[in-house]
């Protein structure tokens, strides 16, 4: 693993949205980290956005003034019951992986989570994406079970790890 960086961590804004896009697209394209297979627009993101408020905040970390990598909290369903839980996701630009970035993401958007009073984050998480379980059991997230082949991309079946974090006791 390359030397780890510091990265500053502060909340996205929509000038951010080209930074996060292109990140994400990334994932769209290349990776199972996400089922989502139409290549994300500006647009589709700037909806996405919207969808987020101070439940449910975008983070981005920036390395010498350059956003690297982006993390949110979203609502992890619409219905009502379900408004203290809400699900985790990171993503750092391939260019950076490796350098503690996610990992510094990751514990940021636990923290925020408590400081809103969340009460569980989830994680869902293709079971061949090794890098993000590592990450994500390495801030205390626990395995929950697997839902075998959920998901279909590059014409293969995909099994999805859940995990969970109680944040309160
Ligand atoms: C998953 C991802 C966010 C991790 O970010 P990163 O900046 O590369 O990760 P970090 O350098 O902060 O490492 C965090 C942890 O991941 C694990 N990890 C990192 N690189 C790894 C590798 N090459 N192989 C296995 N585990 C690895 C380690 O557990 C590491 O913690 P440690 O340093 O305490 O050992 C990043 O690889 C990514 O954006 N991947 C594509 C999108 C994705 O999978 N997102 C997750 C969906 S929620």
């Amino acid at each position: 693993m390359m030397a780890t960086e510091s990265a500053h961590v502060r909340d996205a804004t929509t000038h951010d949205l080209p930074a996060l896009t292109a990140i994400y697209t990334h994932a769209v394209e290349h990776t199972t980290a996400t089922m989502d297979i139409s290549t994300p627009t500006l647009e589709s993101q700037g909806e996405w956005f919207r969808h987020h408020d101070e439940r449910h905040p975008v983070m981005v970390a920036e390395l010498n003034g350059e956003v690297v990598g982006w993390a949110s909290i979203s609502a992890w369903s619409d219905r009502c019951g379900y408004r203290d839980t809400a699900e985790a996701s990171v993503y750092v630009m391939p260019e950076r992986h490796g350098r503690g970035v996610g990992k510094t993401l990751m514990k940021e958007l636990v923290k925020r989570a408590r400081l809103i009073g969340l009460h569980v984050l989830v994680a869902q998480i293709s079971t061949t994406n090794q890098t993000s379980l590592n990450m994500v059991r390495g801030v205390g997230f626990e395995d929950v079970g697997t839902l075998r082949e959920v998901g279909h991309k590059f014409g293969m079946p995909v099994d999805v790890q859940v995990l969970e974090m109680l944040l309160h006791d």
